[in-house]
C-alpha cells in the first residue's frame, strides 16, 4: 500500500550496465528489482543507455539482456557514429503527455536538427547492414577470453568482466581485500600501452575498453597484446606478482 512518500517518486533512471563506474554489470537479478521497485511506486523506469546502446554490449539494448523493458529511454553516443546526436524515446503517450508534450514543453534549439537525423539515420543503418552489433558480441567474446587469460598470468588483475565491446579490468594491489591499484601504477600502465601505440582508460584502476564497434579480430587481438606487454612491463617495475 502506498503512502504519501511514495507517490512522489515520479522516475528512477539506471544505467542497464555501468559504465564511467567501470563497466559493471549488475547482477541477473538486480535490474528486474528496480523494474519491480519502479511498478510499486508506480514511477516510470528510465533505462540510461547512451553508453550501452546500439550494439556496445553485444545485443542491440543492455536492457534486452536482462529482459527489461524500461517506460523511457535516453540514447546518445552510438546512435550519432561521431555526430553530436542524442535522444529520449518513449511511447507515443507518454512523449505526448502535458507538460512535457506541450509546444516549448520539450523543446530545444537543436532538437529535431536535419543533419543530425540525417547523420543518425545513417549510422543505424551501417550498424544494421554491417552487422556490427554481432561483430561487438563476437569480438568482444574473443577478447573478454584473452583478458581472462592474462588474469591468470598477473595476480594484480583482480576481475574481467564484460558484454560485448564493454569491458572492465580491474587492477588490485590484494586480490582477497580488492584494494585497487595504487594511481602511481596505472599512471605508468597508461604511458606504456601509449609508447606500444595503444591509448587506454587506465587512469583509474578499473580500465573501460570501449573499442569501436567495428573493431576486427586482428586489431582486438593486437591490442590484448600491447597490454600485455604493458602488463609485463609495469610488473617489472613495481615489482608486481
Ligand atoms: C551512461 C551515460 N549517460 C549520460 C552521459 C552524458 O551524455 P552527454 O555527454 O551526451 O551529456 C554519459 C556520458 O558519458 C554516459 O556515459
Amino acid at each position: 500500500m502506498k503512502n504519501d512518500t511514495q507517490s512522489e517518486v515520479a522516475a528512477i533512471i539506471l544505467e542497464p550496465m555501468q559504465g564511467t563506474a567501470g563497466n559493471v554489470i549488475p547482477p541477473d537479478d538486480f535490474v528486474q528489482a528496480v523494474r519491480e521497485i519502479a511498478n510499486e511506486f508506480d514511477a516510470l523506469l528510465i533505462a540510461d543507455e547512451i553508453l550501452t546502446g546500439f550494439g556496445r554490449t553485444g545485443t542491440m539494448w543492455a536492457s534486452d539482456q536482462f529482459g527489461l523493458k524500461p517506460d523511457v529511454m535516453t540514447i546518445g553516443k552510438g546512435i550519432g557514429g561521431g555526430f553530436p546526436l542524442s535522444a529520449v524515446a518513449s511511447s507515443f503517450d507518454r512523449m505526448s503527455a502535458k507538460p512535457f508534450g506541450e509546444p516549448s514543453g520539450s523543446s530545444s534549439s537543436y532538437g529535431g536538427n536535419p543533419l543530425a537525423a540525417a547523420a543518425g539515420l545513417g549510422a543505424v543503418e551501417v550498424i544494421l547492414e554491417d552487422k556490427l552489433v554481432e561483430n561487438s558480441a563476437r569480438v568482444g567474446a574473443l577478447m573478454l577470453a584473452a583478458l581472462k587469460e592474462l588474469q591468470e598470468k598477473y595476480r594484480f588483475i583482480g576481475d574481467v568482466r564484460g558484454r560485448g565491446l564493454m569491458i572492465g579490468v580491474e587492477l588490485v594491489a590484494d586480490r582477497t581485500t580488492k584494494q585497487p591499484l595504487d594511481k602511481t601504477i596505472t599512471r605508468a600502465l597508461f604511458h606504456e600501452a601509449l609508447e606500444r601505440g595503444l591509448i587506454t582508460m587506465s587512469y583509474s584502476h578499473a580500465i573501460r575498453i570501449n573499442p569501436p564497434l567495428v573493431i576486427s579480430e586482428d586489431e582486438a587481438m593486437n591490442g590484448i597484446d600491447i597490454l600485455d606487454q604493458s602488463f609485463a612491463a609495469i610488473a617489472r617495475k613495481f615489482g608486481l606478482d
